[in-house]
């Protein structure tokens, strides 16, 4: 059945498209059909934003439900025939996982007065969907947008109100033609390579198209963080300057918006730092029990 529907749609394009475009047609739709379809797929109304998490596999909860699934498929490759099988599993907490960034209950003080509302949310890096699966659910009336550099056949979801695109968020000119068609949004949260220059770049480009009164948030930066104390510490102890484009660390710029002083960078220059202090109401660093657990938030002032 499937194979002749294709058939008839392929002709059916062909007559008024060309060939490449047919293709691609052809393409979207036959990945679209293998993505599990969120409209559809029934989860407990009261279920909390962390067993949501865990549930879908972010680690953005308090454990980590995407590595355990993998550990159980290296194990044992039958175990679970897909990953619909895995987010079906009748009880959660029968699993053995590791511990997770536990943004959760941080997440839950921005959201909890505003998960009714009617949002436009974009999450930068979503990997499978694992984030964007848990808020679909949270944000019951809002329009989740989500971008990655990997192909949409890595994206496992769908919904009409889930809107994937491949997008690498360091192409200025690809990210400014996404922001172009779907800009202006209440929540933006970078899940992306979590480098400096990728956060810095973000912010650039991304915190102008957060609408007033929304949240940015920045996961996980304290890597980049410690990476670049490591060695600033280093060469300072021996008097030496670091010859490295970015010497100033996340932990610290927030601090500078927060108290709304300049300071040298390359991506983040007077003109866009002027705009941020301007528009930022309040500045919010989140450092877990995690190890690497770090979250920055901003918030837009309401006008
Ligand atoms: C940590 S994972 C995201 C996890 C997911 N948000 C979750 O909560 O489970 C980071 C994702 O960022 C994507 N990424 C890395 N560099 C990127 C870039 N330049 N542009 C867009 N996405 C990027 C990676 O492909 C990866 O899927």
């Amino acid at each position: 059945m499937r194979i002749r529907y294709f058939i008839k749609r392929f002709f059916f394009h062909l007559k008024n498209e060309n060939i490449l475009v047919v293709f691609k047609k052809i393409l979207k739709t036959i990945f679209e059909s293998n993505k599990i379809n969120l409209d559809q797929l029934h989860v407990d109304e009261n279920i909390s934003l962390d067993d949501l998490f865990i549930k879908f596999g972010s680690d953005k909860g308090s454990l980590d439900g995407k590595k355990t699934y993998s550990y159980i498929k290296l194990k044992d490759k039958n175990k679970f025939s897909n990953y619909l099988e895995w987010i079906n599993r009748a009880n959660l907490k029968d699993f053995d996982y590791q511990l997770g960034h536990n943004f959760t209950p941080v997440y839950e003080k921005y959201f909890s007065k505003i998960r009714f509302k009617k949002l436009k949310i974009l999450e930068i890096g979503s990997a499978n969907g694992h984030a964007v699966a848990s808020f679909f659910y949270y944000f019951k009336n809002s329009k989740i947008f989500t971008i990655d550099i990997k192909k949409s056949f890595n994206f496992f979801y769908r919904s009409k109100r889930i809107f994937f695109e491949t997008v690498d968020c360091m192409n200025d000119l690809k990210v400014d033609k996404f922001l172009n068609k779907h800009g202006g949004f209440d929540i933006i949260i970078d899940d992306s390579d979590h480098t400096h220059p990728t956060f810095v770049n973000n912010i650039k480009n991304f915190y102008p198209a957060l609408n007033p009164g929304g949240f940015y948030f920045l996961e996980d930066f304290k890597y980049a963080d410690q990476d670049l104390l490591t060695i600033r510490n280093y060469n300072e102890k021996f008097g030496r300057k670091i010859m490295m484009q970015f010497t100033i660390t996340m932990d610290e710029i927030f601090r500078n918006i927060e108290n709304k002083k300049l300071f040298d960078h390359s991506i983040l220059k007077k003109p866009i730092l002027n705009y941020i202090f301007e528009k930022t109401e309040q500045v919010h660093v989140h450092y877990g029990e995690h190890p690497l657990s770090s979250l920055g938030i901003l918030k837009k002032k309401d006008n």
